[in-house]
């Protein structure tokens, strides 16, 4: 038996982690959720009072990252992910974690990886892929929402300008840009409840899953 690899990209909070969750849990499969592999070594490096610009010391740190100990606490932290997407645009950094990214795309009976280059770079052979995403104002929207919620506060202004400013380095740095593989499903979700979302994967999936 070999694994079966769901790859499910997008912009910032464009609604992957949730889908990636839900899709894992109804198949029984293993999900990683990769951007929190670019926020490990953010954090790592922050804490340490270590630059964020420095290729080899941010390689040696992606190498030293332990998947089984990935922290969900960093998601919430708005710096973090800002800082995340600096050090992605390290090829050398992103080698190291794609290795790592590989290694437990492998995991049987299957997995659900979720990120920026899931199905052009890390899985390129995966069965199904997904590009999930929405609006940048719905998506700004989102972000929003989950800042007040965590009793956090903010200005809609701004996360729209920071979710603007992401997108535009995730997709036009050189090395691994975000952007549809040729063969993945476009998921737009602006419109879309979770469930309605959740539905749509399983379709797509489930035909999949038949031929393979
Ligand atoms: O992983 P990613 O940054 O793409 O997004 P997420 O964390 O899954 O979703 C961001 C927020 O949007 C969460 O609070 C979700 O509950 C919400 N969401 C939504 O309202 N409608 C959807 N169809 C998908 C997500
Ligand atoms: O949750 P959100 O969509 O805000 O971000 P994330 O998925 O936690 O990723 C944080 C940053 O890591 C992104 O803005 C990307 O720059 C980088 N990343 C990447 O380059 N490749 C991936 N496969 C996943 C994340």
């Amino acid at each position: 038996m070999t694994s079966f690899t769901i790859a499910i990209d997008g912009p910032a909070a464009a609604g992957k982690g949730t889908l990636s969750r839900l899709v894992a849990e109804h198949y029984g499969f293993h999900h990683l959720d990769t951007g929190l592999t670019y926020r490990a070594v953010a954090k790592a490096l922050l804490d340490a009072g270590l630059p964020l610009d420095d290729e080899a010391i941010a390689e040696k740190t992606a190498l030293e990252i332990e998947l089984a100990g990935l922290d969900r606490s960093v998601l919430a932290q708005h710096a973090i992910g800002e800082a995340a997407s600096r050090i992605a645009v390290m090829p050398a950094v992103r080698r190291a974690l794609v290795a790592a990214q590989r290694r437990f795309a492998a995991r049987e009976p299957g997995t659900v990886l979720d990120g920026r280059d899931i199905g052009t770079v890390v899985c390129p052979d995966a069965p199904v892929k997904l590009y999930v995403t929405a609006s940048p104002d719905v998506r700004a929207r989102r972000r929003y929402d989950e800042i007040i919620a965590a009793g956090g506060s903010a200005e809609f202004d701004t996360v729209f300008a920071d979710v603007k400013k992401r997108d535009a380095r995730d997709m036009e740095r050189a090395d691994s840009p975000l952007k549809p593989a040729d063969d993945a499903h476009l998921l737009d979700t602006s419109e879309m409840s979770i469930d309605a979302a959740f539905r749509a994967a399983r379709d797509i999936i489930d035909a999949a899953l038949k031929t393979d």
